[in-house]
């Protein structure tokens, strides 16, 4: 599933993933670099048989220091879990922590210290070039106070546990198999379908190319249309009665 090597999967962007055979999912930080500045979206776990992982591929384009945001889209440990690791490394606050006002509330109990900087809906961080990223609330996605981040440039979108998936199958790449793997994902994590077409009317107008989740596979601009009509129509709440 994985060597040592982070993968290229678009203009500056990169998958520094790992699978997790027990959980049934991959885990899928991934890289931004534009000129000095370099991003890591929802970093991962801090158990080292993960994060070692994690941390090679980094460097293998990248020293880890040069890092200067981690993004946390919400506090679930497969992806906040490895913050102070990465903390250690770079140094209290010689890096931003980017995450939402409710996110940032639970985000220091992982025990760092650096300062968290809180965003809100339609923010957006100038990067180097300006190139710009913008930061999208997804309430009740899975968490009250999720959000994704959309890359202007390659137009992006990273969608956290949106459009996630178990690993039924697992390529880099979604394939024909990956509507299944999403369903089985989204039907029991996600409460309610308001929460989804409240999400997917936010984003209507954006153009997305390429979709990067934070578990299960990216989605190529060309499936998009059918991974999104699929959301739309998942029985989500399967686990209500
Ligand atoms: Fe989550
Ligand atoms: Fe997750």
């Amino acid at each position: 599933m994985e060597n040592n090597k982070a993968i290229q999967v678009n203009d500056g962007i990169y998958w520094v993933g790992f699978g997790d055979p027990k959980a049934g999912f991959s885990n899928n930080p991934y890289l931004l670099i534009e000129g000095d500045s370099v991003v890591l979206f929802d970093p991962g776990s801090r158990l080292p048989e993960h994060f070692n992982i994690v941390k090679q591929k980094i460097e293998s384009v990248i020293p880890i220091e040069k890092i200067n945001y981690i993004v946390v889209h919400h506090q679930d440990p497969d992806l906040a879990a490895s913050i102070p690791l990465f903390e250690d490394i770079i140094g209290v606050d010689n890096f931003e922590i980017i995450s939402t006002l409710r996110t940032s509330l639970l985000l220091p109990y992982y025990g760092f210290r650096t300062e968290i900087t809180t965003i809100e809906d339609g923010d957006i961080l100038q990067l180097d070039n300006g190139r710009e990223l913008m930061f999208i609330t997804s309430p009740y996605l899975h968490f009250a106070g999720a959000h994704v981040s959309y890359d202007m440039k390659t137009k992006t979108l990273f969608s956290s546990d949106i459009f996630a998936a178990f690993s039924v199958d697992w390529h880099l790449y979604a394939n024909e198999n990956y509507i299944e793997a999403m369903r089985i994902f989204h039907e029991p994590y996600i409460a309610h379908k308001s929460a989804i077409e409240s999400f997917a009317n936010k984003i209507k107008d954006f153009e997305i190319k390429m979709i990067c989740p934070q578990h299960g596979s990216i989605i190529k601009e060309e499936f998009i249309p059918k991974c999104v009509e699929a959301l739309l129509n998942f029985e989500v709440g399967s686990w209500l009665i």
